[in-house]
């Protein structure tokens, strides 16, 4: 029996626009189940994600160029033989119909998550940059309280393009006045090669293509891992062996930390039908996300010391010890 099955940190209940019970949620999946009207949907989203990126000085469609051309050549190499793709993950996400095995995808990830920084800070000129650092900052900050002793190896899963665990590193040679080891593990070959492109000058440890629940990493290998916006693409079964792969990789005491949409956030729980329609129909695993009782996965995988924070508004990062 494990000692922390009762979690301090109670279940959320999700926003009524993920909920298909409510009128709301009845009438936004009957939309999505039309298939040329939610093609018209992603269509509409894709083109007001560039269009807002693009006016807030976020190069979108000319960094996409960019990065495919000098990403292209480093595919093999971040290419492992022999990994199992689940067929979750061969699902449409975003406005990819490839989803995240994807060029498309992997090129344009690093203009999205400068858009997802932008929007916490809506109403503040921030450049781009400078709302990213603050995200990434809030996010560590509320991991450091967990954190007992020195972090020599670290591991940044869903690690996409990079962004995360390049913030991440930065935070962790700073916080031990040392270079720590820091390695990013994602599913798409894609999105390595970016990662790599991004990383030029070799600063993370590895760039590992690997499913998060079965890693092919050593047991016990690891002090911290973080899993920042890799749990609302993961259905709820996925969630689970991922913390447990995580359980198994971290040294006695150390700390997984997994920041995502915060289901409690007032912006998220308010958001416009429209919109939220437009968000569902991008994402296949949000509702699976959203019902999922985070804490209590942490707990029967084994993890104590369950903390929630709000690191901004929108977002919140679960951390628990093993
Ligand atoms: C929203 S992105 C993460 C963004 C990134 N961590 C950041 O902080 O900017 C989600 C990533 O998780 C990856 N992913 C999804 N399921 C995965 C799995 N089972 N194993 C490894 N990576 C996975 C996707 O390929 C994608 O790159």
């Amino acid at each position: 029996m494990n000692p922390c099955s009762a979690p301090a940190v109670s279940a959320s209940t999700p926003p009524n626009w993920v909920d298909d019970r409510t009128p709301l949620g009845w009438l936004i999946a009957r939309v999505l189940a039309v298939e040329p009207l939610r093609q018209l949907l992603f269509l509409q989203a894709r083109r007001m994600m560039i269009r807002t990126a693009e006016r807030r000085g976020i190069p979108w469609r000319a960094r996409r160029d960019a990065l495919q051309e000098q990403a292209e050549p480093l595919l093999a190499q971040s290419t492992a033989e022999g990994i199992t793709t689940p067929a979750y993950y061969r699902a449409r996400f975003h406005a990819y119909a490839e989803g995240n095995l994807c060029w498309a995808a992997a090129c344009e990830a690093e203009q999205a998550t400068a858009s997802v920084a932008l929007r916490v800070w809506k109403e503040e000129a921030l450049s781009a940059e400078a709302a990213q650092a603050r995200m990434r900052e809030a996010i560590f900050a509320a991991i450091e309280p967990s954190l007992t002793g020195p972090v020599r190896q670290a591991l940044d899963i869903g690690c996409s393009v990079g962004v995360g665990t390049l913030a991440l590193k930065d935070w962790l040679d700073a916080r031990e006045r040392a270079s720590v080891a820091v390695s990013g593990l994602d599913l798409s070959p894609q999105m390595l090669a970016v990662a790599r492109v991004r990383d030029a000058d070799g600063r993370i440890q590895a760039w590992h293509h690997a499913a998060a629940e079965a890693s092919g990493l050593p047991a016990e290998s690891v002090d911290l891992i973080t899993g920042q916006f890799l749990c609302h693409e993961l259905p709820a079964a996925a969630t689970h062996a991922v913390l447990a792969e995580a359980a198994r990789l971290l040294r006695p005491g150390g700390v997984v930390a997994l920041v995502d949409q915060d289901p409690e956030s007032e912006v998220i729980r308010a958001m416009p039908a429209p919109l939220a329609t437009l968000l569902k129909s991008t994402e296949p695993y949000l509702e699976d996300y959203f019902r999922l009782d985070l804490a209590a996965a942490l707990a029967d995988a084994g993890f104590c010391r369950i903390r929630r924070v709000a690191s901004d508004h929108r977002h919140r990062v679960m951390v628990a010890s093993r």
